[in-house]
């Protein structure tokens, strides 16, 4: 089986209702990125950090995968399929991804705010409790945070998705400005002898020297587009 790696940012989530960070009426337009998405910002207020993300999860389980994260998904059938996802929705794996490496963290999920990584204090949040309340303990007696990685701040999955990104047979990105580091990067790892898809309803630019066909259209179409240019690849 050929080994389809994807990466994925928020445009990929954007027809499930959430809105992307850097579209205009974007995430980081009405909720400035210093106080909600870095350390600073939460030592300065944390309770409104966690209010933030609180918001985020409450419409979270209300939301539904759409189309393209479903495409993605039935792909399983013809490929060896490894998503790579800047998202901290869990859409991907409620649409039936079975390998998801989350770059940036899970809403899901909740950390200790002295040793985010420690898997020891790493908890998972659901329906019944979604909300970090003020004052919240993580098990390490420091305060509970949502386990998400913040700007200035290490992404240990960064390796994981390096190595998988290097054995892929055909990489796609889909919804992402491809703005944000390490993330962005990633594609420097493709053999250079690869096919590239790129999926975006606007213009995203990609280094030279890689065989990039752009699809240049929202992700539930780009997708179904991509699935009938695969197999007319064979
Ligand atoms: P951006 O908001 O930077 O980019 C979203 C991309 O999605 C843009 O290129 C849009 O054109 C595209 N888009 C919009 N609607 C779409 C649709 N219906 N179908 C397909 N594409 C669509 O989001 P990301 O690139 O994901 O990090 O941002 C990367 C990281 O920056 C995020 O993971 C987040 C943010 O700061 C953290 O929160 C740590």
């Amino acid at each position: 089986m050929k080994k389809l790696v994807v990466l994925t940012g928020a445009g990929i989530s954007a027809e499930s209702g959430f809105a992307t960070f850097r579209d205009s009426g974007g995430l980081w337009e009405t909720h400035p990125v210093e106080r909600v998405a870095t350390p600073e910002g939460w030592y300065q207020d944390p309770d409104f950090v966690n209010e933030f993300y609180n918001g985020l999860r409450e419409q979270l389980v209300d939301a539904k995968p759409n189309r393209a994260h479903e495409i993605l998904a039935e792909l399983e059938k013809d490929y060896d399929v490894t998503v790579i996802t800047q998202n901290v929705d869990d859409l991907h794996e409620r649409a039936g991804s079975s390998k998801v490496i989350y770059l940036h963290g899970e809403l899901m999920k909740a950390c200790s705010s002295r040793d985010p990584q420690n898997p020891f204090h790493i908890v998972t949040l659901d329906r019944e409790h979604l909300t970090i309340e003020p004052g919240t303990k993580a098990g390490d007696g420091s305060l509970l945070r949502p386990y998400i990685v913040w700007f200035g701040e290490s992404v240990p999955n960064i390796e994981p998705a390096a190595e998988e990104v290097m054995q892929a047979d055909v990489f796609v990105i889909v919804g992402t400005s491809l703005a944000v580091y390490p993330a962005a990067g990633l594609i420097h790892y493709c053999r250079r002898d690869i096919p590239i898809y790129l999926i975006d309803p606007k213009e995203v630019a990609t280094p030279s020297g890689f065989n990039v066909t752009v699809i240049q259209d929202v992700a539930t179409k780009g997708m179904a587009r991509l699935v009938e240019m695969l197999k007319a690849e064979g």
